[in-house]
């Protein structure tokens, strides 16, 4: 290993590299490293407890939800309650947020949204899966409780934004504002170790990544992109690659190493998108650009919509600057 330095360490350096990174800040960052130690260590022994496969209970968006979802969302909500930084929760798994109005919660500075457990569907078949976080700074007055003004900020207010990946290593990749990092776990000492500083996007991409089962009611600009991939070759003049997990954070995480594009249009079943503007897509929006790449929704940029409810979904295109761009003017060009 080349570079020794923690990511407890690497938090504390730049919180005095960045005076953007406060204090507060840099121990609710730590509270999640804790909490993703805990759901790492549960995923490894999947298989062996009773851990895979449903919980026999719906989410707040009628979707099924697993074991796993319902463990690493109490994880990680615990984690945040356990702490003095965090006023109010905002998780995928839950209808409400959760405000905490015990003890510092009034005083607290920080909301937090998150996806505990991303892409569910995979855990039962040993395929990577990940939790994203997205960190805000109230709007709402100190010393009382947290309202949804405060969870329905735009993407471009977050303060920190980041996701753990538990695949065939586990990973915490973060943005604070100033460039993305990313450690890797050493599960023998319980460390994550600073493996990735400054992560940037390659300006051209390969890889392109959508479930192409949904293609029939696809809009007709995401058709002719899909053509235009395949017939298409990128400078390097080997043929698109066409590569889809099924976990966004894991085919996130491969484009923004490789350079490539994540796309979720709409579709028959999810007409705005699947995927959620607070859970998903903002995090991931603030990461890729803070990497160089870009994010939209086919129309503007993803960090720029003001939401207007906590599940809120949209389309989402996500990776190198070239490739969403080529998006967007397919989807102007073949308006539906
Ligand atoms: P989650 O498990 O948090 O509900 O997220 C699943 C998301 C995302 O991770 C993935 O890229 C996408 O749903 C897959 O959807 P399809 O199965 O429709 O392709
Ligand atoms: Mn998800
Ligand atoms: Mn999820």
């Amino acid at each position: 290993m080349s570079d020794m330095r923690t990511l407890g360490e690497f938090i504390v350096e730049k919180q005095h590299e960045c005076p953007s990174v406060s204090g507060e800040l840099s121990s609710l960052l730590s509270s999640i490293r804790l909490a993703a130690k805990i759901v790492n260590r549960e995923i490894n022994k999947a298989g062996l407890v009773d851990i895979i496969g449903a919980s026999g209970n719906e989410n707040a968006q009628g979707e099924q939800q697993q074991k796993l979802d319902v463990y690493a969302n109490e994880k990680f909500k615990a984690a945040m309650a356990a702490r003095d930084q965090v006023c109010g929760v905002g998780s995928e798994e839950d209808d409400d947020v959760v405000i905490f109005s015990e003890k510092h919660g009034p005083n607290a500075k920080y909301v937090i949204l998150i996806d505990p457990l991303d892409g569910s569907s995979n855990i039962d078949v040993n395929v990577s899966v990940g939790t994203i976080f997205s960190i805000y700074r109230r709007v709402s007055p100190l010393g009382q409780l947290a309202t949804m003004e405060d969870f329905l900020q735009p993407g471009n207010k977050q303060v920190a934004a980041g996701y753990i990946i538990y695949g065939s290593s586990t990973m915490l990749v973060y943005t604070t504002g100033n460039g993305v990092h990313g450690f890797t776990y050493d599960p023998s000492i319980g460390v994550f170790f600073l493996s990735h500083e400054n992560i940037t996007i390659l300006n051209k991409g390969s890889i392109y990544s959508i479930n192409e089962g949904n293609y029939i009611t696809f809009p007709k600009g995401i058709k002719q992109y899909l053509k235009y991939c395949q017939e298409n070759k990128p400078e390097d003049n080997r043929p698109y690659t066409s590569r889809y997990i099924g976990s966004l954070v894991a085919d996130f995480h491969r484009n923004m190493l490789k350079g490539g594009i994540y796309l979720y249009p709409s579709t028959a079943t999810y007409p705005s998108g699947k995927l959620r503007l607070l859970y998903e897509c903002n995090p991931m929006s603030f990461i890729m650009e803070q990497a160089g790449g870009k994010a939209s929704d086919g129309k503007q940029r993803i960090l720029d919509i003001k939401p207007i409810a906590l599940h809120q979904r949209v389309p989402f295109f996500v990776g190198t600057t070239d490739m969403v761009k080529k998006i967007e003017e397919f989807l102007e060009r073949n308006s539906d």
